[in-house]
Parts: C-alpha cells; structure tokens; sequence
C-alpha cells in the first residue's frame, strides 16, 4: 500500500510528537525532514554540497536538536538548491510500500502535493516557545524571539515557504493535551484509510 501522510507547521507546534505517533499507530514508515535540514546546517562548510552528500552518519549526530542547530537549519533551507537536493529523497521515502508519514514545512505544498492525508499543525508563539523552553531551558525570552525569527523566515522565504496547503486539516495544539492532538490526527487518517 502506497499511502502519505504530510504534517506541516511552524517549530515546537508538536508535529514530531504527533507525527511518531501517528506512524506507530498505523505501522507507517516516519521521516523528520526537518533533520535533513539540521544536518546540513550543523556540518559547515558549502551547504549545497553538504546537502547533496549527505550521509547516515550525518543524520545520527547527537547536536542535531539544539536551538542552534533550528537556527543553522533555517538558514540554509531558503537556499534552492539545498531544497532541490534533499527532494527525490524525500519524495522516494513518501512513496515506499507500507506507508509513510513526513513531518516538515513543505511536504504538502510542495514534496508530496499528492498526499493523501495533510495536516497542518500549529499554536501561537507563546505556548511553542513555552514547550521548547521547557525542553532546552535558557532563558525564557530569548526562546521566544527565537521561535518568532524562525517562523519569519521560514514563512516568508521564496522559495517553498512554510503555509498550509489548500487542502490540509489544521490542527492548533495551543489548548489540545498531547493525547487529544495524537487522537485528532489520527482520526483523520483514519478516516482517510476508511474510505
Ligand atoms: O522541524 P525542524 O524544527 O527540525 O526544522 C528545522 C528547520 O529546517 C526549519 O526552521 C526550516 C527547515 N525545514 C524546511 O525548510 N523544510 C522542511 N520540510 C523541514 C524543515
């Protein structure tokens, strides 16, 4: 079975939690595209060229969740041809047998417009600054600032910017408990599989 599941939305919105469990449930493959991103942006140097050889052992690095590393990420992810690199690779893992579930910024836009379940997963500001600072401390208003320059530029760069797709169910986690956001999702899976 060939079956997508896209989950877009700005940084700390809850989509790698929601996007893990989704996948468990449904015995689907997960793909956190955002790392791919962080990859690149940790390793230095020319960045197309650390997107086009990107390896396993790049992806396994252990300072890939860092509020340094989003920022390196966000950076490098205005740059087009660091987009077109990381693209078929992303495409061939939404397509594999068995289904999969991409989490990301553009993956119902633009990696996988034909997918058949996207959802888009977002809260304000406050509340994501407030579960990232919750997980990486510091202070506290910094953390904020830091979320509302990534979400600037991730939403207005040219080239693939972050916005739900026409067609995507959008999910505000603002006020939803863990379990209520992961029980949203995937009854719209569910109900997607059904039909
Ligand atoms: O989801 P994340 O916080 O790990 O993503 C880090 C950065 O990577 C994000 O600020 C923008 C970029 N990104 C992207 O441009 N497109 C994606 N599909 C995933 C991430």
């Amino acid at each position: 079975m060939i079956f997508t599941v896209a989950i877009d939305g700005p940084a700390a919105a809850g989509k790698g939690t929601i996007s893990r469990a989704v996948a468990e449930r449904f015995g689907f493959a997960h793909l956190d595209t955002g790392a791919l991103y962080r990859a690149v942006g940790v390793k230095g140097g020319d960045p197309v060229a650390a997107a086009r050889g990107l390896t396993p052992a790049d992806l396994a690095r252990d300072d890939l969740r860092t509020l340094e590393a989003g920022q390196a990420a966000s950076k490098v992810a205005v740059i087009p041809e660091v987009r077109q690199a990381l693209l078929d690779f992303q495409r061939d893992f939404a397509r594999r047998a068995g289904g999969a579930v991409l989490d990301g910024r553009d993956i119902g836009t633009v990696i996988c417009p034909e997918a058949e379940v996207k959802l888009f997963v977002t809260a304000s500001p406050e509340v994501r600054a407030h579960r990232r600072w919750l997980e990486v401390g510091g202070d506290a208003a910094q953390v904020l600032a830091e979320v509302k320059e990534r979400d600037a530029r991730d939403m207005t760069r040219a080239d693939a910017p972050l916005k739900p797709a026409a067609d995507a169910v959008v999910i505000d986690t603002s006020r939803l408990s863990i379990e209520e956001a992961i029980a949203a999702a995937c009854a719209v899976v569910s109900e997607r599989l059904c039909k």
